[in-house]
């Protein structure tokens, strides 16, 4: 691949602003991800960051702004043609979003059915795959509802990674689970980032799991990115507004930070 190629962003957003009714949610984001890299962002309740991540696969749309692919504009995308994107970029939603009727083995084999034509055994050895991935071999006949929270997560992420995505978009992974689950979690995206090579968008409230997993860091505020740097970087910032979200006072406003 030439430096040029290198140089394309995985994801890039420019300048999107979006708003619902009134309220400004997002206000001249920029933001560029690199191939193969785990990018968290952080921000207080409310800031946009959900609403950030679904413009990375087209579920929402800017009012204003770009937002591309690998170089590839898809603000102005069909609905058909974002069909292409969100097979190559998966989500995992923060509830897992399980069908509950549908046992494990059937969750993730849902999108290879509905996307791909592989024959019964090529479909039982995907999922058998993407369940050991994860660890939960011995879990497939097991229905939703004899989950934990842990393993309903990682019945989302098995779903995910079925497709083979370039991109796995992340909302609060670890919302909701214990410290032993939450680990479990970081170090399985860790672990598919570097054996997948995909690159990881993790939107999280959890210092410890972006800490641990994330290559750059970006922190969300009043709809753009307040600062953006590597863990050491954002570790070690000066700047208020992320010495403030360190200290666990995520919702202060820069006005308040100045004058305390
Ligand atoms: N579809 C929608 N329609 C109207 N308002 C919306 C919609 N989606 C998000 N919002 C609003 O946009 C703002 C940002 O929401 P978002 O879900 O991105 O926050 P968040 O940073 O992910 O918060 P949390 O940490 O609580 O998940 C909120 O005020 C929310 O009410
Ligand atoms: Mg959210």
């Amino acid at each position: 691949m030439s430096d040029l190629a290198n140089d394309v962003p995985a994801i890039e957003m420019h300048k999107v602003c979006k708003a619902f009714g009134r309220k400004t949610v997002l206000l001249n984001l920029d933001l560029a991800i690199r191939s193969g890299e785990t990018y968290a962002i952080l921000g207080g309740s409310g800031s946009g960051k959900s609403v950030c991540l679904k413009h990375m696969n087209g579920l929402l749309r800017p009012d204003s702004g770009h937002v591309r692919i690998d170089g590839v504009d898809i603000t102005h995308l069909s609905e058909s043609a974002l069909i292409d994107v969100r097979k190559s970029c998966g989500m995992l939603f923060q509830s897992g979003a399980l069908f509950d009727s549908l046992s494990v083995f059937e969750n993730v084999a849902y999108p290879l059915r509905e996307h791909l034509k592989l024959s019964k055994a090529e479909l039982a050895e995907r999922v058998k795959e993407c369940l050991a991935a994860v660890g939960l071999s011995s879990s497939q006949s097991l229905m939703p509802s004899e989950l934990s929270g842990g393993m309903r997560k990682r019945v989302g992420l098995a779903r995910v990674i079925a497709l083979q995505p370039k991109t796995i978009l992340y909302d609060e992974p670890t919302t909701g689970l214990d410290p032993g689950n939450s680990r479990r979690i970081g170090k399985l995206i860790r672990s598919l980032q570097e054996r997948l090579r995909v690159t990881s968008v993790v939107v999280t409230h959890d210092l410890e799991l972006c800490f641990a997993i994330a290559d750059r860091i970006g922190l969300l505020k009043d709809g753009a990115m307040v600062s953006s740097g590597s863990v050491g970087e954002m570790r070690d910032s000066t700047h208020p507004v992320v010495r403030a979200f360190l200290r666990g006072d995520q919702d202060a406003s820069l006005d308040e930070i100045e004058s305390s």
